[in-house]
């Protein structure tokens, strides 16, 4: 199992050639991934998107992310888990220290992953960090301001935006991140951040340069009906498979009583 030491000393020592991280939020996914040589399990709040239905991850409430963290935690007792503080939960400094102490001793995660780095956020994560809960970070496209962002688009293609995106990067290695994950950046800005912290990047969408790379889990298998994002290359299409499948199932047992099965066949 990795550690933050192990993570943060990843960079240097080059032990690996990159570390990859998956979602995952049930039980029986997270037994299979303990199986993995996967490094990270991060139970995402995009779990509002894949499995709870809901249009944005604004929807997302600090229950939930307990819930399914605590069950991806017992499915995975070998691997580093990560639990997304869901939006609202960590607007003021109190109520972030409040949930995040909550939901880090319900889900029993190793670490948790907040979006952002404005100033208040940046205070969050440095006393959360100060009292013992390794925290990842989170910046370009975060999806809980997406409203706020203007949609989900890619980050630091002005000069404007790569200077604030290397501050922020600077500014969460400073609070005490283990590691930051940046999301829909160019590749420019993703690997000058890279070559800038100490730290390791997980890009998602953010070129082949980062420190590691994250996926969802449902895009990576392709397990819903719809669109996948480009950056991402399904290894396989279980929503078809199960759909195949179960429909075969339930037209066998459609078969009229009192007909043999095989008759039906010759
Ligand atoms: O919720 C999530 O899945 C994430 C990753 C995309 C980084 O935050
Ligand atoms: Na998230």
């Amino acid at each position: 199992k990795l550690t933050t030491r192990k993570i943060r000393s990843f960079k240097a020592e080059k032990t690996k050639t990159s570390l990859q991280v998956l979602t995952c939020y049930d039980f029986q996914t997270a037994q299979m991934l303990n199986e993995t040589q996967l490094d990270m399990i991060l139970v995402g709040d995009s779990l509002g998107n894949v499995v709870l239905g809901y249009d944005t991850t604004v929807e997302v409430s600090l229950e939930e992310m307990a819930i399914f963290g605590a069950a991806v935690k017992r499915g995975a007792p070998n691997k580093f888990v990560i639990v997304d503080m869901p939006f609202g939960s960590y607007s003021t400094f109190n109520k972030a220290i409040e949930n995040a102490t909550k939901i880090y001793q319900q889900t029993k995660a190793e670490a948790l992953k907040l979006e952002g780095a404005f100033p208040h956020q940046l205070e969050i994560i440095t006393r959360l960090t100060q009292s013992g809960i390794p925290v990842m970070g989170h910046i370009g496209l975060t999806p809980q301001s997406v409203h706020q962002q203007g949609g989900y688009y890619t980050h630091g293609k002005t000069d404007a935006d790569k200077e604030r995106l290397l501050k922020e990067a600077k500014d969460l290695e400073a609070a005490g991140c283990f590691s930051l994950v940046l999301e829909c950046v160019t590749e420019e800005i993703a690997n000058l951040i890279t070559k800038e912290i100490s730290i390791p990047t997980i890009g998602i969408g953010a070129g082949n340069g980062t420190d590691g790379q994250v996926l969802v889990i449902n895009d990576l298998l392709k397990m819903g009906p719809g669109k996948y994002p480009n950056f991402c290359k399904p290894i396989a299409n279980f929503y078809d498979l199960k759909l195949e499948l179960v429909s075969k199932y339930i037209q066998d047992k459609k078969i009229p009583q009192g007909i043999d099965n095989a008759d039906l066949h010759h």
